[in-house]
């Protein structure tokens, strides 16, 4: 790549992590995951290591943390509060002390003892006491420089005001963690994305009144400046916090060796989901004041401390109950209710357990110690259960034979293709007489790729479906916006722009429209080959007149599974009324049949990436309607691999391998004479 395109990369990268930094600290509304900021913050560094030329202020070699919001007077720290590098294995531990061995000229049998401290994922403050006075508090800001929220940590209880033992140095900077304990997150669980950003937000109200609202804790665990401090040693200093009034970490030892340092871990870990505030590691620091000090720190973290991470993407908890989940289809799904635990920065309290025969083939039981895995955007899943820790009172878990929402039996379907009983027990029930599959039935059809109505989200279908609202898809185009404009939350500017999409969405194309009615079976590709097959939405509704269902058959990919659930959904009376209403309502576009001549006529696409403003639902019907062709995979069937952002590796690269003409989204709409 040439250095002006690196250079480009890297300043893109730079934004971006300015601006998730300015959500993350000025508004608390972060909007991505730790993991993916993480990510990012990597990406940065190994690109300044690689090209030496690459050089920002904003770098994060450069920052700790962000600068102050503006909302606060700003105060410089006497000591800066520096950050700690991160270890994720035992070979890191073992370099970490291998480094701190040969720095301090010891040889390598010479014993470390450290202090194990639990990582509390909260937000770090430093505390100035003059005389056993608290008198100022500030934010850690930049690490240089910090808010003044002296006014809002005066609320926390934790914080003595007031120190009056002899022992107590004249002027100290105490510094720890103020955080929000999980039992106490559960009623902020609908402003805040986990608990940490709750304890930030609320330690920057601009009135302190509001910060007392919100239950705060403080655990001690360092200090900043400091007049005569006589402990030679953290675990004393830790003790004597202790008898000063500050509350420390009951999980807090002092161990020496790589393994005991692992054996702790392990056992912290296991403990974690028992503990009611977030921890995402554990932090060790060299015992010994003295040898700190001869360590000192290295850009903006100290040589004598490291916080070794727990996975992000996995976490031992406990399941609470086991509930049942019913979907569009019928489908049961149990689901684990776990204790909440913080896997890569999201409070993970759900975790998925597919199927009846996922929790017989592990045996998953209610009060089950278990793995959580949490990858991505993907639900997160039971890994193992650890039977050792099984209570002796716990039972098998029944699955049960009768919807929980309708009573009607549930059955496990025969599949006559594959010749097998289905791993999915269904509720029995025809579609709209089971409340839960009537409301998925609703979000489907409201979905992205359905009817796609904007402000029109699966929330909000809950809540109108509860205020008797809508009951079935026609109800959508006859709301009833007086009323809706009463309810809170609702004004008339929000009513008017729901009326609108609403409005907007009653012209649909054929395939969309059967998409939406959530046949069995029938997603997005057969949607499509039913509209081509049927062309109009009268012909499509006619189909409940015909003697039989066999000619759907000559429709290449519609097989007898497919066809045997639109004969279901015609033979339901419901189903047909909904047809006939909606038909009334909207304006369903005939199918377009294929565009033999076109702007991209003989020319194959792929996307890769995101594109901007555009799903790829909708450049694939771009593409197809002018005549061109879309694949699925970089062969040197391909024509142009149209690049989004951040595309994938492989498929660029395969592209360039196979010289196929890399385009991107203005380009492509170029093509079509169309811009952006
Ligand atoms: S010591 C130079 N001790 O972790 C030492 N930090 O990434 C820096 N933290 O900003 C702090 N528990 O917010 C220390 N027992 C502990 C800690 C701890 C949590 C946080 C703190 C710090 C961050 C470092």
């Amino acid at each position: 790549m040439k250095n002006i395109k690196i250079l480009e990369k890297y300043k893109k990268k730079i934004e971006l992590l300015k601006k998730f930094n300015k959500q993350y600290y000025d508004s608390n509304k972060p909007s991505v995951s730790d993991s993916e900021y993480d990510e990012l913050k990597k990406e940065i560094l190994s690109l300044e290591t690689k090209y030496k030329f690459l050089k920002s202020k904003d770098s994060p070699s450069k920052l700790v943390g962000y600068k102050p919001s503006k909302n606060f007077k700003k105060d410089y720290h006497r000591v800066p509060m520096l950050s700690l590098a991160n270890a994720f294995s035992e070979d890191d531990l073992v370099n970490f002390e291998k480094k701190i061995l040969n720095f301090l000229s010891k040889d390598k049998n010479y014993k470390i003892s450290y202090s194990a401290e639990p990582k509390i994922d909260g937000i770090s403050a430093s505390l100035t006491y003059k005389d056993g006075y608290f008198e100022r508090g500030l934010s850690r800001g930049d690490g240089k420089e910090g808010e003044d929220i002296t006014a809002n940590l005066a609320t926390i209880k934790d914080i003595p005001k007031k120190i009056l033992d002899k022992d107590f140095p004249k002027d100290i900077d105490i510094r720890g963690e103020v955080f929000i304990q999980n039992s106490d997150f559960e009623n902020l669980k609908e402003k805040f994305a986990n608990p940490r950003n709750a304890a930030s937000g609320s330690l920057r109200q601009k009135n302190s009144e509001d910060t007392k609202k919100i239950p705060l804790n403080f655990i001690a665990y360092t200090f900043g400046f400091e007049n005569n401090l006589k402990q030679k040693k953290q675990s004393e200093y830790l003790k004597k916090l202790d008898e000063w009034g500050f509350k420390t970490n009951p999980l807090n030892k002092t161990i020496s060796g790589v393994k005991n340092l692992i054996q702790n871990y392990n056992e912290v870990e296991q403990q974690r989901a028992n503990l009611d505030f977030d921890i995402d590691g554990i932090v060790y620091k060299v015992n010994d004041f003295e040898l700190q000090k001869r360590l000192g720190h290295i850009a903006n973290a100290p040589r004598w401390a490291i916080a070794h991470k727990f996975s992000s993407n996995k976490a031992i908890s406990k399941i609470l109950d086991i509930d049942i989940q019913i979907g569009r289809t019928g489908a049961l799904t149990p689901v684990a209710k776990i204790k909440p635990i913080n896997i890569g920065g999201v409070l993970v309290s759900n975790a998925t357990l597919h199927n009846e025969d996922e929790i017989n083939r592990k045996d998953i039981r209610i009060g089950d110690t278990v793995t959580v895995e949490r990858a991505g955007d993907v639900i997160p899943h039971i890994l193992s259960v650890d039977i050792k820790k099984r209570p002796n009172s716990s039972s098998k878990f029944i699955f049960p034979n009768k919807c929980p929402s309708c009573g009607s039996k549930t059955v496990k379907e025969f599949n006559k293709v594959t010749k097998k009983t289905d791993a999915v027990r269904r509720c029995s029930s025809e579609g709209y007489f089971c409340n839960k599959i009537s409301i998925e039935k609703l979000k489907h059809f409201v979905s992205k790729e359905a009817f796609n109505i904007d402000g029109l989200g699966k929330k909000i279908i809950e809540g109108f479906w509860k205020l008797k609202l809508l009951k079935f898809p026609q109800d959508i185009f006859k709301l009833d916006y007086k009323k809706i404009e009463r309810l809170e939350g609702w004004g008339s500017l929000s009513v008017e722009n729901l009326k609108y999409s609403i409005n907007q969405k009653k012209t649909i194309s054929l395939e969309k429209f059967i998409f939406s009615l959530g046949i069995r079976h029938i997603g997005l590709e057969n949607a499509k080959l039913l509209s081509k097959h049927f062309i109009s939405f009268s012909n499509f509704k006619n189909l409940s007149k015909a003697k039989s269902y066999n000619d759907l058959l000559n429709i290449d990919g519609i097989g007898e599974t497919q066809v045997g659930s639109i004969k279901n959904f015609f033979a339901n009376d419901l189903n047909l009324k909904i047809l006939s209403e909606l038909g009334k309502i909207l304006e369903i576009k005939n199918a377009v049949v294929n565009q033999t001549n076109g702007l991209l006529k003989n020319k194959s696409f792929l996307v890769t990436g995101k594109l901007d403003g555009v799903s790829r639902a909708e450049i694939k019907s771009l593409i197809e309607e002018n005549a061109g062709i879309t694949v699925s995979s970089v062969s040197n069937k391909l024509n142009y691999l149209i690049v989004g952002d951040k595309p994938t590796k492989r498929k660029l690269d395969s592209a360039k391998e196979l010289k196929i003409k890399i385009i991107n989204q203005d380009e492509f709409l170029k093509m079509l004479n169309k811009t952006s």
